[in-house]
């Protein structure tokens, strides 16, 4: 059964709120979003994370040289992967709690709608690749932990160390002021240290560890859809932790015909959901990319971490995901639970950064 299109005002006004009311706040429907929605065009159109600028740049290259848009987008995200400072995806990401970076990604194509995936892989500075492997040299989709690792060493990929001298330093210092009872001691010197500080400075003060990660969706000119999520995921993991990133259906979704979409924030709260399966079901619905992301958002706000501990005092989640979303028609949005994201779309006319809609506004 579908339903008819919402406009953002009934969207956010809708009667949806039944079972989370003790944490949703009373005037959800009062709250409004700042427009952010790409337009169409004829031609294709990418949408990344904030993080993704550069890779955006070489995947709207790829695509302007006329190459496959699930090569191109792996292209792009590999940009990330490889760059050392980007400490939230592939090389040089934040280690599991015992310092092994593990990392997660998963490519889907939605000509074919065949999909592949690895989750605690290590060794590999770019996992989305293995991942296309796992799709196009297999009949199967999910490889994990030694499996991943025994195939990508089957595949030529070399076993490297992917914790970087800052990545070390940053992973030692949480290790040393983890507890008073064990022993391991924080020494002076190690707050002090350049690297650590602007880690400190960066992502310190979040509530939840932060789990950074990149997303892209890509619409090829001639309509087709495809798109890659890859990450280290949540800082300091439980080793085997696996996020949302790797997850068909929740890290992203793509569906030649309707839309393509894909996460990144807080994991958990979105595998909760199948959010970027839910953003393109709404696609299909019939909302607009900005709005399907944002009904996909209300449902994890609804829906998932229904506990104090999860809430703060109005009721609101303490996390944030963040939605990309690009539909059959080539219009592409980012939205997340607060504001202050943000997202990139390339086109034939260049790339840029734009701010994310929003469900709370995060100095209200
Ligand atoms: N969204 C990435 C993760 O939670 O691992």
């Amino acid at each position: 059964m579908t339903n008819p299109p919402l406009s953002r005002r009934q969207l956010l006004g809708s009667a949806a709120l039944v079972g989370a009311a003790a944490f949703l706040p009373a005037d959800l429907a009062a709250q409004d979003s700042v427009p952010s929605t790409a337009p169409a065009g004829d031609g294709f159109v990418l949408v990344t994370s904030a993080n993704g600028l550069e890779a955006a740049k070489v995947a709207r290259q790829a695509l302007i040289q006329g190459k496959d848009p699930l090569d191109a987008a792996i292209a792009g995200v590999n940009v990330v992967e490889l760059d050392p400072d980007d400490v939230t995806v592939g090389y040089g990401g934040i280690p599991n709690e015992e310092g092994v970076v593990e990392l997660d990604a998963a490519v889907m194509d939605g000509r074919t709608m065949r999909a592949g995936a690895v989750a605690a892989l290590t060794g590999v500075k770019t996992p989305s690749k293995v991942a296309r492997l796992v799709m196009d040299q297999t009949d199967r989709v999910f490889l994990v932990g030694a499996g991943a690792r025994r195939f990508a060493t089957a595949h030529g990929f070399p076993d490297e160390n992917l914790l970087t001298e800052k990545t070390r330093k940053i992973w030692l210092h949480w290790k040393n002021r983890l507890s008073d009872l064990d022993d391991w001691i924080e020494a002076a010197r190690d707050a002090d240290d350049p690297d650590v500080k602007r880690f400190l400075e960066k992502y310190g003060r979040e509530y939840f560890r932060p789990q950074g990660t990149i997303h892209m969706s890509v619409r090829s000119a001639k309509g087709d859809l495809v798109g890659v999520t890859t990450t280290s995921g949540l800082f300091f993991k439980i080793p085997g932790r696996v996020g949302d990133s790797p997850v068909i259906g929740a890290g992203l979704y793509s569906e030649n015909g309707v839309g393509s979409a894909g996460s990144t924030g807080r994991g958990e709260a979105n595998l909760l959901t199948c959010g970027s399966h839910t953003v393109v079901e709404y696609l299909r619905d019939g909302l607009t990319p900005e709005e399907a992301c944002l009904r996909a958002l209300k449902r994890i706000a609804e829906k998932t971490h229904l506990v104090p501990r999860h809430r703060d005092e109005k009721g609101r989640p303490k996390f944030n995901v963040n939605f990309y979303c690009v539909d059959a028609a080539g219009r592409a949005a980012g939205a997340a639970l607060w504001s202050g994201s943000k997202y990139v779309v390339g086109d034939a006319g260049g790339v840029r950064t734009l701010e994310s809609a929003w469900l709370y506004r995060r100095d209200a």
